[in-house]
Formats: structure tokens, sequence, C-alpha cells
């Protein structure tokens, strides 16, 4: 089993790249197969999360190479997709697996998704039964509920659906089914999710319509989308580990480049600096309908703030991260409303607390977040104990333990660090670069 030691006593200095972002990956594959003729991808994530999505494409018959510097999608067309040989394989990712199931519900073929271990224990009901009510034709274990989730494609028709949960993966994959429906669909969340598929919907000039937290999606549309270059920005929520490591090691001053800032996906922005980082947004600019900017953080002394339910959607893969910089921070952080947290890669409430806890960090999980006793001290940010911890195979807790590890006197050794590889290759190397300097400063 892949594992790595992080040992701690020096600052993070100099400028870094960080992967193409995981969530508009996806969608740029997806919509690029979707288009007629051939698209470029640049700037993609290279994490098995999404290779496994442009395998998926491949299956359905689109060609996609990749070259050094892109992908270059043969899109099929809208109605251009064919029957796959076996089942589609999403991995550990649940973007993959539940955007695919929207879109492949409408097709007139059958396939299987299904993934890894993880993937097979978080839920699918959540776009299973809306799905459903379109008319969608899924099988899957419990009922549906559970991968792997056999479809049927079959004609759909439009629905108008509440979705009880702020989450931008049913939204995203109803959006993809109600492109094949019949009627219009309508689509409304308690709170807005990251909207990277309507961004890339207007990039692409396909029609809808926002009307605050309402979405309006007129199915089956006589538009047809030709093949455009999508640049992908920076992944905020890998920039995220260097963005708080960064800011808790004393006497470190990293800048991170072309850093995706939608503000769906910048609540750590705003807790970090809440918290009194020092983050600064340089060259704000914009690529096919994304902000980007580079960002840069020195080092600065955190206090303990309250996180409540309207700062968790755009915030929520970083509370692994989060956590790190609330364990060593001064005062109590509050986080409350992230139920959601439960059913991701791992139930992160749960995993943190006991790899934070391992490290000497004072946490109490609650059932819809946690409370978290800074280590601090006044002026300064407090360290975590070296340990040895493991990832529980989720890449935002393998790589949050390692950024809190540099806080240490001791080296931490972490175990199951593979999962890394889903959205971050080279982050080893990556963080390496920054703490022997040899990335360059800027
Ligand atoms: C994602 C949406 C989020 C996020 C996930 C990526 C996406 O999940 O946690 O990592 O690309 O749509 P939810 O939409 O279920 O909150």
């Amino acid at each position: 089993m892949a594992s790595f030691t992080i040992t701690p006593g020096r600052p993070l200095r100099g400028t870094v790249t960080i992967p193409g972002d995981k969530s508009v990956t996806h969608r740029a594959i997806i919509l690029t197969a979707l288009a007629e003729g051939l698209s470029t991808v640049s700037g993609y994530c290279r994490g098995e999360d999404c290779l496994n999505t442009m395998r998926a494409f491949r299956s359905l018959g689109v060609r996609i190479d990749e070259t050094p510097d892109c992908l270059q999608v043969h899109g099929k067309g809208m109605w251009g997709l064919s029957e796959p040989f076996g089942p589609i394989d999403c991995g550990n990712s649940g973007t993959g697996i539940r955007l695919m199931a929207g879109l492949l519900a409408g097709q007139d073929f059958f396939t299987v998704l299904t993934g890894d271990d993880s993937i097979r224990r978080r839920p699918m009901g959540r776009v299973v039964k809306p799905l459903r009510t379109m008319g969608a034709v899924i099988a899957g274990r419990k009922g549906g509920e559970l991968a792997p989730l056999a479809i049927t494609g079959t004609r759909l028709k439009g629905i108008a659906y509440a979705s009880p949960v702020a989450s931008a993966q049913i939204k995203s994959s109803l959006l993809f089914a109600a492109l094949y429906a019949d009627g219009v669909t309508t689509l409304s969340e308690p709170r807005l999710s990251r909207d990277h598929t309507e961004r890339m919907f207007a990039y692409f000039r396909i029609p809808f319509q926002r009307d605050g937290l309402t979405l309006r999606l007129d199915g089956r549309p006589s538009v047809r989308w030709g093949g455009k270059p999508v640049v992908v920005p920076g992944d905020l929520s890998a920039a995220a580990f260097f963005l708080v490591g960064a800011t808790i090691v004393p006497d470190s001053d990293v800048t991170v480049r072309t850093v995706g800032i939608n503000p769906t996906r910048t609540g750590l922005l705003d807790v970090l600096r809440a918290m009194g980082a020092q983050i600064d947004l340089l060259n704000p600019r914009e690529e096919a309908g994304e902000p980007v900017a580079d960002l840069r953080v020195r080092s600065a002394p955190l206090r303990g703030v309250q996180i409540g339910p309207e700062q968790i959607p755009q915030t929520i893969d970083e509370f692994p991260i989060l956590c790190v910089a609330a364990a060593v921070a001064e005062g109590e952080t509050v986080i409350s409303g992230a139920e959601e947290l439960r059913v991701k890669e791992s139930d992160r409430i749960a995993t943190m607390a006991t790899e934070l806890r391992a490290m000497g960090a004072q946490i109490e999980e609650r059932p819809d977040g946690m409370v978290i006793r800074g280590l601090g001290r006044p002026g300064a940010n407090g360290a975590l104990k070296g340990a040895t911890c493991t990832s529980h195979g989720d890449h935002r807790v393998a790589m949050s333990v390692a950024i809190g590890a540099l806080t240490a006197g001791k080296p931490t050794l972490i175990q199951d660090t593979a999962c890394i590889e889903t959205s971050f290759p080279g982050f080893e190397r990556t963080l390496a670069g920054l703490l022997t300097g040899a990335e360059k400063p800027l």
C-alpha cells in the first residue's frame, strides 16, 4: 500500500501550478463529446477521476486523443453516442457517475455504471429518484440507492424538481437528462451550488434560463453546438492545500498560478480571510467562462470562526483542509449544517476527527459538523503532533493530513495515499518542491 512520510521544519516557498479543475474537466469532456466536431480541452485534470470519464466517453464511441498540451475531443453531436460493450467504471468519482447517469438515462441504449468500493457505498438515490420521475428506467442495488446502476435508455419527459440538497452533482445530472427530455424541466436548489455546468452550457450556447435559484431548460433543443477550445482553470480545491500550508507554516510565501475563482467555489478564501489569513488575488482574468487569478499567500496567525449552513456549498470540498487550519488556530471553530460531508469520498466529519485527534487536535464531532478547539497561542498558530495516519481512501484527507503534519515537531507517516491520484497526481512532488525551495520564487 502506498504511503509517504512528512518531515516538518521548513517553510513553503515558491510559485507552483496545480492540476486543472476536476469539476470543470468532467463537464468539458461531456460537452465536447456532445459537440459537433473537434474541440480542444487544455489545462485538464489528469487525475484518475477525470481519466475515467475520458475512458467512459471513448467507450461511448467518442474519439479522444491526448496530446502533450490538451485533449482533442472529436465530438459526435448530441445524438451520436453509442452503446458501450461493457460496464462503465467511474472509479472513485461521484461527479462522473452521477452526471453520466443523467446523460445516459435519455439515450436509446443500455449502460451499466459502476465504480470502486467507496462509490458503491455512496448515495445514488438522490439522482435516481428524480430521474425516474422523468421516466428513466434505472435499476441498482437497494432499489437504485446504490451502484452499480443499470440504465435502460428511454424517452424522458421534463419535470419540475426542487432538490432538497444544494448539490451540483444532482443539478448537473438532471440538466443533462433535461437536454434529452420532451418539454421543459425546471430545477431549483436550496442554495447555489457550483455552477460550472451552467457556465459551460452558456459557453457552448446551449439555451437555458436562470431565475435566482431556479433553472429552466427546454429539452431536445434544435440548436447544435460546434466544437470549441475549452481552457480549464487550476483547481482551487487543489490549491487549497498550499493556501492553508503556507498560512500555518511560519515564514512561508507561496504563489499558486491560474486558479479558478468562480464565486460558487471560493468559500475557503472567505473563511481563511475571516480567520486572519493573508491571501492576495493577482492578475484576475477570465478563461472559457470561468474567472481565474494567481493567489499569493504568506504565513499569518489564525483565529477560530463560525461556519454556518449558508457557507457550506461554496466550501464543500475544503472542509478537510479547513479542519487543519482550525486545529492550529487560536480559539474555537464551529462548523454546522455540513451533514453532506458524511457522504463524500469518506465520512469526512468522522475521518478528519479521527486523524487530527491522532495528531493531538481537540475535536468534537456533531451530526452536521464539528467543534474544533484550536491549539494556537495568541498571535501564533499551534502545532499538531507527528503520528501514523491513514487516508481512509480519501484523497483530500490524505493531503490535509500531510499539510497538518508540517506543523509537527516530528515526522508523520501517512498510509494509503494512492487515492491522491484521483485528483492531484504529483502532489508529493509539488509539496517537496515548495519545502526545498526548488519551485521558482515569485
Ligand atoms: C462536484 C460537486 C460537489 C463536490 C464534488 C464535485 C461537482 O458535490 O463535493 O467534489 O463537480 O459537481 P455535491 O454536488 O454532491 O455537493
